[in-house]
């Protein structure tokens, strides 16, 4: 597995290979790497030549500065996690490499960017575009694949693609979640023991909305899952939408002819979860 620091370095690389004919796959992740990013990693290995990994945790997307700060980092677990799951290069830039200046470039991701994540933590997903678009230029991949886990950020790196006309495949990945249900997040590290126990409950409050969907209208069932969350001792629920997966905006009633998605965020202390279900109505 090759290693590189400097644009220059991997675009040297990538461009070789490219004349080789290789499919290049990218998977671009803040580190503190866990299964859930692994999957994406094989999924890429099973339908490209090369997987270029990024490891960069992107200043420009931390709207809270404590949460940047704490955000974790384990460079070297990650490095070995990638060698052993067959990643070819990996690209841990340094933040002056990223941003050798500031970047003071405005996305519109409307209305995808208004709900939701977009809501409560502004200028969020301005930051994601930065440093995706600047991903993009550098390792220019043919396919990029993102984790379903973060079902916002998803829709709106399509539409990144769709606005600048990237010659981008983008591959969703399903959640992949722990043996008790909670979704792995690098951010589940940072939960102490007793709320480790607990955050499972988070999970199970939206498969049993899923389950009791057919019985309860749209109010209820967001009722529901809010009152289920915010009965476990230290957990409180920042959101829960159910919103269409197209526009992301609010659905009120399940007779809607779209696919709903279930999304919620969650305050554990200083610490944040998000999570989300597909439901069937
Ligand atoms: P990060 O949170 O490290 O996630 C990197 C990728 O892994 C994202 O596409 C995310 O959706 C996916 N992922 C995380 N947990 C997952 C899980 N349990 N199951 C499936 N996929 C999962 O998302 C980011 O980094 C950043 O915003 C980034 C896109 C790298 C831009 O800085």
């Amino acid at each position: 597995m090759l290693k590189v620091d400097k644009k220059s370095d991997i675009k040297l690389i990538i461009s070789n290979w490219k004349i080789e004919g290789a499919r290049i796959g990218f998977v671009p992740t803040m580190g503190a790497l866990h299964n859930g990013h692994i999957s994406l990693v094989k999924k890429a290995l099973t339908e490209c030549d090369k997987v270029v990994v990024s490891v960069f945790v992107n200043p420009t997307q931390f709207n809270d500065k404590n949460d940047l700060t704490n955000y974790p980092r384990t460079l070297e677990r990650d490095l070995e996690l990638l060698e052993a799951c067959g990643c070819n290069l990996v690209f841990t830039p340094s933040v002056e490499e990223m941003y050798p200046e500031p970047d003071t470039r405005i996305f519109n991701f409307a209305p995808l960017d208004e709900p939701m994540e977009g809501a409560h933590r502004p200028g969020h997903f301005n930051g994601v575009g930065q440093v995706v678009s600047k991903l993009f230029d550098i390792v220019e991949p043919h396919a990029a694949y993102f984790g379903e886990k973060d079902f916002q950020q998803l829709a709106i790196i399509k539409k990144l693609v769709r606005d600048f006309n990237y010659n981008i495949t983008i591959v969703p990945c399903a959640i992949v979640r722990e043996e008790d249900g909670l979704a792995m997040s690098s951010r589940n590290m940072l939960l102490t023991a007793e709320q480790r126990k607990l955050a499972p409950g988070i999970s199970k409050a939206l498969f049993s909305a899923v389950e009791k969907a057919s019985s309860m209208n749209v109010a209820e069932t967001k009722q529901y899952v809010e009152n289920q969350i915010n009965a476990i001792d230290g957990f409180e629920v920042v959101y829960f939408e159910i919103v269409d997966d197209i526009q992301l905006q609010s659905v009120n009633d399940w007779s809607e002819p779209s696919v709903k998605f279930g999304c919620v965020a969650v305050k554990v202390g200083p610490i944040r979860l998000i999570d989300n279900i597909r439901f069937n109505q």
